[in-house]
């Protein structure tokens, strides 16, 4: 089973434009708790490279694009993110990295817990210790 789950979300546009509602247990699959977005990212910067625990997130770019790795430390896939109506879901114990931020890139994330730095797991090894049964 592919890495990637995709969620499209409705357009709900008319002639005045676009509009994209995001529903918890509807098209958000889990009840939203936190919502944050990364914006302003330099050329050249990669961000995450963590996984969590327990923390189910949807990662939409609203605007410009970013590429997303997702690892579950048997496999590695990636996918490029450049559509306001698409949602990239991220599960628990899924190690990310999110490269090539485009200058406009605003990365919204709906996140199912509240934020907890004891929850993140930010060394590459002890990821694959943890998901083996090791850790
Ligand atoms: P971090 O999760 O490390 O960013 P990345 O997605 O690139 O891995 O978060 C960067 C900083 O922001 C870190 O000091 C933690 C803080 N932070 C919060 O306080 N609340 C949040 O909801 C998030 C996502 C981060």
């Amino acid at each position: 089973m592919s890495l990637i789950q995709i969620v499209n979300f409705q357009p709900l546009g008319d002639e005045r434009g676009s509009l994209v509602a995001l529903e918890a247990n509807k098209s958000v699959p889990f009840e939203i708790k936190r919502v944050y977005y990364i914006f302003g990212t330099k050329e050249g910067v990669s961000r995450g490279f963590h996984a969590h625990c327990n923390l189910k997130q949807v990662a939409v770019c609203v605007t410009g694009s970013c590429r997303f790795v997702l690892d579950n430390g048997k496999q590695r896939e990636e996918v490029l993110l450049d559509c306001s109506t698409k949602g990239l879901i991220i599960e628990d114990l899924t190690w990310r990295e999110m490269h090539d931020f485009s200058p406009d890139c605003v990365l919204l994330v709906l996140a199912s817990e509240h934020y907890d730095e004891n929850d993140y797991i930010r060394d590459y090894n002890e990821f694959l210790k943890v998901v083996n049964g090791e850790g």
